[in-house]
C-alpha cells in the first residue's frame, strides 16, 4: 500500500494562461493505493459528495488506466472541487505518483505530468497540465508543449476561496478567442516579469507580473465580488492579485508578514457581498510526497 499527499495548486497566475502553475503549501489531497484486479475508488473529505466514484468518470480512474495499474484507490479530499485550486489535479497527481511507485513503472516526475493530465481531461475536457505539473513537481512551473520546467520559489501567498462554484468548463467558455498585438506584448512582458520574480523569490515582481488584460477580466465576471476583494487585498498590502486557475478562488502574492491582514481583508470583502469564504495563508510549496 502506498500513500501520497499532493498539494493544491494555482494555475495561470494571471499572465501565464495554461502555462504557469504553482504548488501551494496547503491544502492538499491524500491518496492511498493498493493493488487490485480492477480499479475501484472511494472518496472522502471536502466536497466528496460531488466526486464520482465510477473510475470512468473520475480523474484518478484515467490515471490508473494510463499506467495500466488497477488498484483500490482511496482519495481523502483536502482541496474542494470546483475551487480554482487544482482539486482534480491534486488527486490525479497523487494517484500518478502512488501508482507509479506501487507498480514500479519507473516514470520520472516530469514523465508523470502528461499521465496525470489525462485525468484532468476527464474533468475539464482538455488535458491541460498547468495544475498537475506543480502538484507533481512542486514549486513554480512552466509547462509548454515540450515539457515542464520547475523552480523552487519562496513566495508567500493568500488564496481566498468563496463559497461559490465555478466549473472549469464554464470558465473556459468565456476565454476570448483573440487578443490584440498590444495585449500580446503586455502579456509577454508580465509573464517574463513574473518568471524573474519567481526565480528571485521576489513577491513584488511576482505581483506585477500577475497583471493580465486578456483572460482574467472575462473570468472575474463569474466571481461575485471579485473587484472588491482584489481592491481590499491590494489595500491590505498584496503585491498582486488574480483569479486562481479557473476560479472562483482569488490568489494574492505578498510579503509573509502581511498574509494575516490580507486574508482578513479578502474574507471581509466577500462577506460584504454576502459570500462566505475561507482564506488559506500559504506559500509556494513542494510537490507530491510519498508518506
Ligand atoms: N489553465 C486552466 C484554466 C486551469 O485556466 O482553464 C484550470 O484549473
Amino acid at each position: 500500500m502506498i500513500t501520497v499527499r499532493a498539494p493544491a495548486t494555482s494555475a495561470n497566475l494571471g499572465s501565464g494562461f495554461d502555462v504557469f502553475g504553482a504548488a501551494l503549501a496547503s491544502p492538499a489531497d491524500v491518496v492511498r493505493v493498493e493493488k487490485a484486479e480492477r480499479t475501484t475508488i472511494d472518496v472522502t473529505g471536502v466536497g466528496s459528495q460531488f466526486i464520482p466514484e465510477d473510475p470512468d468518470g473520475n480523474t484518478v480512474g484515467a490515471v490508473a488506466e494510463e499506467l495500466d495499474a488497477p488498484a483500490h484507490i482511496q482519495i481523502d479530499k483536502g482541496v474542494r472541487p470546483a475551487s480554482g485550486l487544482g482539486s482534480s489535479a491534486a488527486s490525479a497527481a497523487a494517484a500518478a505518483v502512488a501508482l507509479n511507485e506501487l507498480y514500479d513503472r519507473g516514470y520520472t516526475r516530469e514523465e508523470l505530468v502528461p499521465v496525470a493530465a489525462e485525468g484532468e481531461a476527464v474533468v475539464s475536457g482538455v488535458a491541460h497540465a498547468d495544475n498537475v505539473a506543480p502538484a507533481i513537481m512542486g514549486g513554480f512551473t512552466v509547462t509548454t508543449g515540450t515539457g515542464t520546467n520547475a523552480v523552487d520559489a519562496e513566495v508567500p501567498l493568500v488564496a481566498c476561496l468563496p463559497d461559490i462554484a465555478v466549473s472549469t468548463r464554464d470558465a473556459r467558455r468565456v476565454v476570448p478567442d483573440e487578443a490584440t498585438m498590444d495585449q500580446l506584448v503586455e502579456t509577454v512582458g508580465n509573464a517574463a516579469t513574473l518568471t524573474i520574480g519567481m526565480c528571485r523569490s521576489d513577491p513584488e515582481l511576482v505581483g506585477v507580473g500577475m497583471e493580465d488584460s486578456v483572460v482574467t477580466p472575462a473570468r472575474a465576471e463569474l466571481i461575485t465580488g471579485y473587484h472588491d476583494v482584489r481592491d481590499a487585498a491590494l489595500e491590505a498590502g498584496a503585491k498582486g492579485v488574480t483569479v486562481s486557475g479557473a476560479g472562483p478562488a482569488i490568489l494574492a502574492a505578498c510579503e509573509a508578514d502581511d498574509r494575516r491582514t490580507i486574508a482578513a481583508a479578502m474574507v471581509d470583502a466577500f462577506a460584504n457581498e454576502g459570500v462566505e469564504s475561507r482564506a488559506y495563508q500559504t506559500r509556494i510549496g513542494e510537490g507530491a510526497t510519498i508518506l
